[in-house]
């Protein structure tokens, strides 16, 4: 059977198996009152931009950016090629689902880890791939200008990463450059389609997590659906035109030694319209030494954890399901 949301949704109602424990699912809480996730102009003075994307990322763990020097045309033709691909007839897609662990590889599934295991399942469905130059060869050929324009997205999210990981730097006092090398090697795109959903208030695109990763750089629509744990409440990341989310990811909150804060997150369906959203996760290489910068562990901050490779926390991650907390937890001192 074809696993993919996409492929059955229009004919059924909310199967049993995407219905979530009640203490997990949205409820009525579908759209949060509040918008109050910071949003910050990168056109503003270095002085300001230190202060305030280091207050949301200590507050939040999230916060929005405009003005952020990726053309406007960049990420409306992303947008509009992910459109394309998730509208392709399932025979141009289905080279894509077939399952291959090759990490170069291009994948469609819905599973977050195992669908067998999947207690529950998600109501999405996600292309994955590496950005890197050497994979593009897997990277679908149709529509007709996806790789020329995922390409040059890429290329700008990388960039608009470091720039954002040069001022938490500064801010929090870890040494300019520090991520410049294997620290953000792997930049990884995950295009999630979250089709409309008979009952929005039982089920989740994706149920709360932390992203294992670096930074997170979010390209949204109009259509609402991510939202941000904070002080014990859901609140919605309201969007923006032109805006990215940027997520502060576990791992950089491993090596600012919990200075920085990751953020909780989730994503709600709803009963009306199709939500695409394409993450851009910086990745380090598997080989990646992790710890507590040195410049930010003190007498008084001792470091957290010990130092561990990437790929042994993200091990770990798999095994326990996709809990960061878990999967740092033989690391901790
Ligand atoms: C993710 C994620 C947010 C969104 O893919 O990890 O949090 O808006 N996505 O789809
Ligand atoms: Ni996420």
């Amino acid at each position: 059977m074809d696993k993919l949301v996409s492929s059955w949704y229009k004919d059924q109602s909310l199967p049993e198996s995407y219905i979530f424990p009640p203490h997990e699912r949205p409820g009525k809480l579908l759209v949060p009152r509040c918008n109050t996730v910071p949003v910050i102009d990168l056109g503003d003075t270095r002085t300001n931009l230190v202060h305030q994307i280091l207050k949301a990322s200590q507050e939040f763990g999230v916060f929005q950016v405009v003005n952020h020097g990726v053309p406007p045309n960049i990420m409306s033709e992303t947008m509009s090629v992910f459109h394309k691909f998730f509208e392709l007839p399932a025979e141009d897609k289905a080279s894509l689902t077939v399952y291959t662990n090759d990490p170069k590889r291009c994948k469609l599934v819905t599973i977050t880890l195992d669908y067998d295991r999947e207690k529950i399942h998600l109501w999405r469905d996600v292309l994955r791939h590496p950005c890197h130059p050497d994979c593009i060869e897997f990277w679908p050929q149709k529509p007709l200008r996806y790789r020329e324009v995922v390409a040059a997205c890429s290329i700008e999210a990388k960039k608009l990463g470091l720039q954002i990981l040069e001022l938490l730097c500064e801010g929090v006092g870890i040494e300019h450059g520090y991520f410049e090398n294997e620290l953000t090697e792997d930049l990884l795109l995950g295009a999630n389609h979250y089709p409309p959903c008979p009952d929005p208030s039982l089920t989740l695109g994706i149920p709360k997590h932390f992203d294992p990763d670096i930074l997170t750089i979010v390209l949204q629509e109009h259509i609402s659906g991510l939202q941000v744990l904070k002080d014990g409440e859901w609140i919605g990341v309201k969007p923006i035109p032109n805006a990215f989310v940027v997520n502060i990811g576990y791992i950089l909150q491993v090596i600012s030694n919990n200075k920085l804060k990751g953020a909780e997150h989730r994503v709600v369906t709803n009963s009306s319209d199709h939500r695409i959203s394409v993450v851009f996760c910086m990745n380090p290489a598997g080989v990646s030494n992790i710890e507590p910068a040195k410049s930010v562990v003190t007498a008084t901050n001792p470091p957290l954890c010990r130092g561990f490779q990437f790929k042994e926390f993200m091990d770990n991650f798999y095994s326990m399901d996709g809990d960061a907390d878990l999967a740092l937890q033989p690391f901790k001192l």
